[in-house]
């Protein structure tokens, strides 16, 4: 029997990795590409799209009532099943000179807002008792590192999120996976210094630094059919970084 085509929101989806996702689910299911600020690059995500029934929809994942209302109007237009939390920025900081505002917008963004969208999703999810949420944190999340006190504990948090939502939501076909990217070439990576760079890529034993692309087909495979016993799972996409 034909199964109807599946509605998948990527958050962030006009940055790098949101927009490999964002691709790669379009092959399946139709897309609703989400933008913070940028519109054009998340027109440009969408004129990129396989054929199907995708849109976009810009919201700030830090504002709770911006959340709600957007992700209310996709229930209402035919219901999310698959929730790519995406989202992210960094501030980089050594802990002495952090102060709390950097460390709780670092929060909200990256951890509040994955829980303000699956908050958002679960209801509609639950009913269909269909569901895939993905969020995407980080190996700094899983090691920590040395200046990115605030990003690892908000990648770290995603990780108890999301084992507390696939042992909250397992009984009703939903599951919840992390991601945990190493270093991936995005906008968010690029400004790093060569000096940086290089010593990271003399630990990552596939001798090359990931793309968007590697992260977005472990996505694509744990919103699949197939990955339906797979939960409260991270899975490392690093390249075999040590
Ligand atoms: N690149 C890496 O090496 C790497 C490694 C591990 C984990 N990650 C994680 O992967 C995710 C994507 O990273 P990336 O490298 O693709 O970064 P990116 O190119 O900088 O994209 C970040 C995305 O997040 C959106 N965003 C940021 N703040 C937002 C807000 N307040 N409201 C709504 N949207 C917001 C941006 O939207 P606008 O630009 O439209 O505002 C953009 O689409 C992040 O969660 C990041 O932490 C990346």
């Amino acid at each position: 029997m034909e199964q109807t085509r599946r509605r998948a929101l990527v958050t962030g989806a006009s940055g790098g990795i949101g927009a490999a996702c964002a691709r790669a689910l379009s092959k399946d299911c139709d897309v609703i590409v989400h933008y913070g600020h940028n519109r054009e690059a998340a027109e440009k995500v969408l004129a990129s799209l396989e054929p199907g029934d995708h849109q976009i929809i810009g919201f700030d994942i830090a504002d709770e009532e911006s959340v709600a209302d957007a992700i209310k109007a996709l229930e209402a237009a035919g219901g999310i099943d698959i929730l790519v939390n995406n989202a992210g920025i960094t501030n980089d900081k050594l802990l002495m000179r952090l102060k709390d505002e950097d460390f709780a917008r670092v929060i909200d963004v990256n951890l509040s807002g994955a829980a303000r969208c699956i908050r958002g999703c679960t209801r509609g999810m639950m009913k269909r008792r269909f569901g895939r949420i993905i969020n995407i944190s980080s190996i700094v999340g899983l090691r920590g590192n040395a200046g990115q006190a605030a990003y690892a504990a908000s990648k770290a948090g995603l990780i108890g999120l999301t084992k507390s939502a696939a042992l909250e939501l397992g009984g009703r076909g939903i599951t919840a996976n992390a991601v945990a990217p190493g270093f991936i070439e995005t906008e968010m990576t690029a400004g790093l210094p060569e000096k940086v760079k290089t010593e990271m890529l003399s630990r990552i034993s596939s001798g090359r630094f990931g793309e968007p692309e590697d992260v977005a087909s472990v996505v694509a495979f744990l919103a699949s059919d197939a990955a339906g016993y797979v939960s409260g799972q991270v899975i490392a996409v690093d390249g075999g970084m040590q």
